[in-house]
């Protein structure tokens, strides 16, 4: 005879790192679906990611605390990029020491009674996650970050987004680029990967794209904008990614960030400034815009809403099975299941071989070498 599995009772959901736009549709299909499918009567919002295990903030979510949320960008949770229970940041006698936190969460956890914690978050969180789960705690993941560059997913909750709102600005850039005859250099987010610099240039018809995976070439630029304005294309759009860097050199960063208790403790940004000052030193009119966060606010694109809820309810499904250290990612078309120990093993960058990368050459479309 099947064995029937012991009704789940109570699940709570937190939202980690940075944010971005699709993460209330995620949430309002997780608690939607748990009233729906596992008979719940609400599920447990843990306010500002970690922050809240650590401080001991929730509240209750329940249908009406959900309903109409999926269009708004942001999190209705509070997110939290520093917070993380294995490390956090204390000053003794003006020295930074380091304390773990994790056993008061996990008993947390327990006072609780929650049976399963849905994490929506980026490499930083889903590695929390992960050792979470190794604590004992039944943890899920849902991948969500505008710069794409999680392992085992097709595809990030955020980065279409991202990269619909990289283009609406590149595209408003492009006239006055033209009036002035001027170099427009635009730098996207997306840390130590060229996604949304990659996908937004070409779509938007930029004409030279750098991507931290191809180290780029100053002369190069500058031949290329040269070879232009002779054709009579007298403006050129460049899109850059913060984390892009030239051959031989560093990335360039805004600050150092103190008491960051995750692996990414660099406020890149600044390559674009960098790049317009090196081309007004060659002769040419350049100016830069930094899109930075615009890329992170607001409405979420039709394809974030439909993953995020996909995602989201797919993450309930894998509960009621009970199947847990797992991140529900998007492979091949269909949501898949895979191990988060898979997942935190490092960063999804730009192949060399990228499909896109081809198109881009075979458009004329320079790659900065
Ligand atoms: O990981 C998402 C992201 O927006 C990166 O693209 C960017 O480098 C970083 O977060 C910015 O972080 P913060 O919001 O802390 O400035």
């Amino acid at each position: 005879m099947k064995q029937r599995k012991k009704k789940i009772r109570k699940i709570a959901i937190l939202t980690g790192g940075g944010d971005c736009p699709g993460l209330n549709a995620a949430i309002r299909a997780v608690v939607k679906s748990a009233i729906h499918e596992l008979g719940l009567n609400h599920v447990i919002g843990v306010q500002d990611g970690f922050a809240g295990l650590i401080e001991q903030r929730v509240r209750k979510l329940r249908y009406a605390d959900v309903s109409g949320i999926i269009t708004l960008g942001g999190t209705v949770l509070g997110a939290s990029n520093r917070a993380n229970p294995f490390k956090i940041p204390r000053e003794r006698k003006g020295e930074m020491t380091w304390e773990d936190r994790s056993d008061e969460v996990v008993r947390y956890c327990e006072k609780l009674k929650v049976e399963a914690l849905i994490c929506l978050g980026g490499d930083g969180t889903l590695g929390i996650a992960q050792k979470l789960f190794q604590k004992g705690i039944p943890v899920i993941g849902i991948p969500k970050t505008i710069d794409n560059d999680l392992l085992e997913t097709d595809v990030t909750i955020g980065f279409d987004t991202a990269v619909a709102k990289a283009c609406q600005a590149i595209d408003t850039l492009h006239s006055t680029a033209q009036s002035h005859h001027r170099v427009m250099i635009v730098e996207t987010m997306g840390r130590n990967a060229g996604w949304i610099a990659l996908y937004s240039g070409i779509a938007s018809g930029g004409d030279i794209l750098l991507i931290p995976e191809i180290p780029y070439d100053l002369e190069k630029i500058c031949t290329v904008v040269e070879e232009r304005s002779r054709r009579g294309r007298r403006f050129s759009i460049l899109v850059v990614a913060e984390g892009a860097r030239p051959r031989g050199g560093r990335q360039m960063y805004q600050e150092e960030i103190a008491g960051s208790g995750t692996d990414h403790r660099l406020r890149l940004g600044g390559i674009g400034k960098k790049i317009a000052g090196d081309l007004n030193r060659h002769g040419m009119e350049a100016r830069y815009a930094i899109l930075g966060h615009l890329l992170r606010g607001g409405w979420p694109s039709t394809s974030d809403r439909m993953l995020a809820t996909h995602l989201g309810v797919e993450a309930v499904r894998a509960i009621a099975d009970r199947d847990f250290g797992k991140m529900i990612a998007w492979k091949n078309g269909a949501v898949a299941r895979v191990s988060l120990h898979q997942v935190i093993r490092g960063q999804r960058l730009v192949p060399k071989n990228h499909p896109y990368l081809e198109i881009a050459r075979s458009l004329n479309v320079c790659l900065g070498i």
